[in-house]
């Protein structure tokens, strides 16, 4: 039907008849010349009708926004005068002939244009025409062509691409199970897979030795704004591999698309143990690009009146820490009661600080709601341990490790931001080194990673000091998103035994649930590895945006809905009975 794309028409095609097919993006009447910017996935072009044309002319003016059109016309220069240097086409026009009304169309409820101000509710609503507009566009441009660089990066190196169920048993990654119910086997029901990880792993027992999958996966967990219910991994698994061999062929395909992409070279990515990441940062995913970072002070605390530092200074999961605002004292008494209130979110109770004013004055030169509970040797302590100089600020954070690290993690971030304090565009890192478990708050143990991740120790030492066993796990961070993760995995059954075993999974359950992987791990499982990208994430962090649903096409609520389809909706009663289920009139009612 069409020649060429409005988009790419060009001082080139200056003299050339061409037929397009297009959405009119606007339409004006300009003392008796209509002028109509038609609009192509490739871009925008202006098409003009004089009154001479007669027919053509006539139907130009009854056209309206969003109209579909097929038109044919002859490319011409604008006069000087009149180009647009910003529009790509803007140093033509097309001089219409004649047009043909394709399609009406009603006005849309929302301007297509860049910086569309509805409200995300209704540009889900009409996700089809939200994704009409240009900005939106182009990130799912970006996001084919980064699954393009990754396939031939991968099929570069070796691995063979190989799908895997979606209708499966459940695979733990710490997320709550997407469930079908089986009208063949009632009272049974698939889950959908939170990742490929028992198939990937059951394909390198099968020899496949180098597997990818660009992947869906499920999980029913809390949204957020990098988090959707159903997302799409790049999916890694090879045979006969240590860390650094996953490791670098990650990096490899990260830095490939980067370059490819965005023209960035990112250097070798650096490495830093999960241990040194929260202590430095109080995060396992540090956004390095931000130079703050948490000083421990505990030990200058533990004497102190100040029972709100005293107490978690004495206590072993306590953590008492002190975040260094170079310049901060300028923070305004109403500024201090709002990142107060953030690091509440934290669960934090409170958000102590130090304004150093004035160094040589002793303590009529520091401005600070705690300096009455402190003894001078411990204020020089701080002062002298942060490095602290005139007009800086120092906050503090006291409370159990877990809280302290969220808080001032958060905090450290959010100041980065606010303040304007990134030092570079990108800052990858790898995290290594990761504990194998962490404690519940009931004191049992939950996997960090996933149960698969071999331990950096036996299974006696696992046994004997959950706690402290690390795990060949690491996890690619950008820019303080995660990225990626992955592990070695266990290759024998008496090893993944110790671990289920410690995670409080009887024989009996793991035989149940995993005794598929069980067997498999008695036929002679090679050693292995792997790892998974985020690819929303990363389509994210490439395109700038803000959210992980702008590089979704038709993605879900932060309630995991669908405002287009309406799903998840009820069903008839009779495909219920068909595979054997009854709601509870009160769940339903409460939906
Ligand atoms: P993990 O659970 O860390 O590892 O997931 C890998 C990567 O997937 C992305 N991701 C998500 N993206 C969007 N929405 C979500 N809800 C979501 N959850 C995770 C993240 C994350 O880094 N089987 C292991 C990998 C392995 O060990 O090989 C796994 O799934 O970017
Ligand atoms: P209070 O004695 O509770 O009024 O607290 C005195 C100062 O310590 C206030 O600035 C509080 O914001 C701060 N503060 C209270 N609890 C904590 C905590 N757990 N960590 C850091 N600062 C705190």
């Amino acid at each position: 039907m069409r020649s060429h794309y409005c988009g790419d028409l060009r001082s080139s095609h200056d003299g050339e008849t061409v037929t397009l097919c297009g959405w009119v993006h606007r339409r004006r009447d300009h003392g008796g010349v209509i002028f109509l910017d038609l609009r192509d996935r490739a871009g925008l072009v202006q098409v003009v009708f004089d009154p001479d044309t007669g027919a053509a002319f006539e139907l130009a003016d009854r056209v309206r926004g969003e109209y579909v059109l097929r038109v044919e016309g002859r490319v011409r220069m604008r006069d000087e005068a009149v180009r647009n240097g910003r529009m790509v086409t803007g140093d033509i026009e097309v001089l219409g002939k004649s047009l043909e009304i394709l399609n009406t169309s009603e006005t849309p409820p929302f301007e297509l244009d860049e910086f569309s101000g509805a409200g995300e509710e209704v540009r889900l609503k009409y996700r089809y025409l939200d994704l009409r507009r240009a900005n939106v566009l182009e990130n799912f441009r970006v996001r084919s062509r980064l699954t393009h660089a990754v396939r031939n990066y991968l099929e570069e190196h070796g691995f063979m691409d190989v799908e895997t169920p979606i209708l499966t048993r459940a695979t733990p990654e710490g997320a709550r199970d997407y469930l079908v119910p089986s009208r063949t086997h009632p009272g049974s029901f698939f889950a959908m897979p939170q990742s490929p990880q028992l198939f990937k792993q059951l394909l390198m027992v099968a020899g496949f030795d180098r597997y990818y999958q660009i992947a869906k996966c499920f999980r029913d967990e809390d949204l957020r704004a990098d988090r959707q219910p159903e997302f799409t991994q790049i999916d890694i698994e090879a045979s006969f591999v240590d860390e650094e061999a996953i490791m670098g062929i990650a990096e490899g395909m990260v830095r490939r698309v980067f370059k490819d992409l965005l023209g960035i070279e990112f250097g070798a990515v650096p490495q830093m143990t999960f241990a040194e990441a929260m202590k430095r940062f109080g995060s396992d995913k540090p956004d390095l690009r931000i130079p703050l970072e948490l000083i421990d002070i505990a030990d200058l605390m533990e004497g102190v009146e100040f029972k709100v530092f005293a107490g978690p200074a004495k206590d072993p999961k306590g953590r008492v820490a002190a975040l260094k605002v170079p310049k901060g004292a300028e923070l305004s008494r109403s500024q201090i009661d709002e990142y107060t209130r953030f690091v509440g979110i934290y669960g934090a109770r409170g958000l102590a600080y130090i304004k150093v004013n004035d160094l040589s004055a002793g303590a009529e030169g520091l401005q600070s709601p705690i300096l009455k509970f402190l003894t001078e040797e411990a204020i020089s302590g701080i002062l002298a341990r942060t490095g602290a100089a005139n007009g800086d600020l120092i906050f503090f954070g006291a409370d159990k490790a877990k809280v302290v690290n969220e808080a001032l993690g958060a905090l450290r971030v959010r100041l980065g931001h606010d303040l304007g304090l990134l030092e570079a565009d990108w800052a990858p890192l790898w995290v290594v080194d990761f504990p194998m478990f962490e404690e519940n708050d009931d004191g049992s143990w939950a996997a960090l990673h996933h149960p698969f991740t071999m331990p950096k120790c036996t299974p006696e030492e696992l046994a004997a000091n959950p706690g402290a066993a690390l795990s060949k796990a690491y996890d690619l961070v950008l820019n303080g998103t995660e990225l990626g993760g992955g592990s070695i995995r266990i290759f024998n059954p008496a090893m993944q035994r110790a671990v289920f075993k410690a995670l409080g999974i009887s024989d009996e359950e793991a035989a149940e649930k995993f005794g598929f992987l069980l067997d498999a791990l008695k036929f002679g499982a090679p050693p292995h590895g792997g790892l998974a990208f985020g690819l929303d994430r990363m389509v994210m962090l490439m395109t700038g945006s803000d959210s992980i649903r702008d590089v979704i096409a038709f993605p879900k609520t932060q309630t995991a809905a669908c405002l287009m389809t309406h799903a998840p909706s009820p069903v008839d009663n009779r495909q219920l009975r068909e595979v054997g289920i009854q709601v509870r009139k009160a769940d339903a009612d409460k939906a």
